[in-house]
């Protein structure tokens, strides 16, 4: 069973996740100092006592791990962190290293000092994680040369460097591999008040004119997320253009965001329809997050990943053992009678995350 409408997540508005036109602009609006940096209050606390100790110490900054869900600054961040350090950063990701070769050459180019950026770093593959457990440790690398019995591994010395990783699924990093972290960050969606600090400042980079309270009703709709709020900043100043002269006021920003289906939460249709459809084919729930992704056309990483930690955070979805749970608020927002979720487990019910 599929339930109507397009999922096209790579257009969604409000989607955390990087889109094609993101990119530029985001070059441009990504803050190059950590005092420039809004939000990420005790992230930003700890990190700056950490580099000022490694630069005190004259050594390289312990390996960091970043995580949390996506849009949050994760990449702008380890680039402040390699430009505070003065050093040079190399950015890669955990799918893009395919073969341990791969990671062999990143790691010997790198200079003493230099940040090793690997975005989606629960997405190593096991050969390639196992390079980088040495790497991290002792920063040498043990290369095997020839094959058979007269197989033999050398040792290859490493600068010293930082390896910053990061990822939306810390529960997913192998053991060994997290434990070589000294430098655990989780990251926490904004708050609107820092999003709202976001959003002037992106304004004044790009020239467009945006009153506070105007500034305030994108923030409190960017899911807690500045990529998002930055996107529907570049959307709603195009209808600032050309109904009213280019100034973002709170009439035109809500204009704007009624048109472009965003609603008073930041939940677009796809958030709704997925919504709708736990609380209208599953009676509310519990409804297994597989069977949900199939319903919802969409693949189950992605709903964990985009989708739920707003509407979880915003209390429209809880996780049971059995499943996901749209509470009296989801309901009550789409305006729709509450019936409380059924406690048998049903028929559809039967994956069990
Ligand atoms: N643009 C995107 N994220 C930002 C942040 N955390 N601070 C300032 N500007 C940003």
């Amino acid at each position: 069973m599929a339930i109507e409408g397009e999922f096209d997540l790579e257009n969604r508005l409000v989607a955390q996740n990087e889109i094609p036109e993101d990119r530029d602009s985001d070059n441009k609006l990504r803050p190059k100092t950590l005092s420039d940096y809004i939000g990420q209050e005790k992230a930003k606390d700890n990190l700056s006592v950490f580099i000022d100790a490694a630069k005190l110490r004259g050594e390289s900054l312990d390996h960091v791990l970043l995580y949390g869900p996506p849009g949050l600054g994760k990449t702008t961040l380890s680039y402040i962190i390699a430009s505070e350090l003065g050093v040079n950063i190399r950015a890669t990701s955990g799918p893009a290293i395919e073969k341990p070769r791969d990671l062999v050459a990143l790691l010997t180019n790198l200079g003493e000092g230099d940040v090793l950026f690997i975005d989606e770093i629960h997405r190593l593959s096991r050969q390639v994680e196992e390079i980088l457990y040495p790497a991290m440790e002792d920063f040498v690398i043990d290369i095997i040369i020839g094959q058979g019995p007269s197989a033999r591994s050398i040792r290859l010395p490493l600068k010293h460097f930082t390896l910053i990783g990061a990822t939306t699924r810390a529960g997913q990093l192998t053991t060994p591999l997290r434990d070589r972290f000294g430098v655990l960050l989780k990251l926490e969606l904004y708050t609107p008040r820092e999003l709202t600090a976001i959003v002037k400042r992106s304004a004044e980079i790009l020239g467009v004119s945006v009153t506070e309270d105007a500034a305030l009703e994108i923030a409190s709709r960017s899911r807690g997320t500045p990529r998002v709020a930055n996107r529907i900043l570049r959307r709603v100043s195009d209808f600032a253009l050309v109904l009213a002269d280019g100034e973002i006021t709170l009439d035109v920003a809500r204009t704007a965001l009624a048109k472009l289906e965003i609603d008073g939460l930041g939940l677009d249709n796809t958030d709704r329809r997925m919504l709708r459809a736990i609380i209208e084919y599953y009676g509310g729930g519990p409804v297994g997050l597989e069977t949900l992704a199939a319903t919802v056309g969409e693949e189950a990483i992605t709903i964990e990943d985009v989708y739920e930690p707003y509407l979880m955070q915003i209390g429209f979805l809880s996780r049971t053992p059995r499943g996901r749970v749209a509470t009296k608020m989801a309901y009550d927002h789409l305006g729709l009678p509450y019936r409380p979720a059924k406690t048998q487990s049903s028929v559809f019910d039967s994956d069990t995350e």
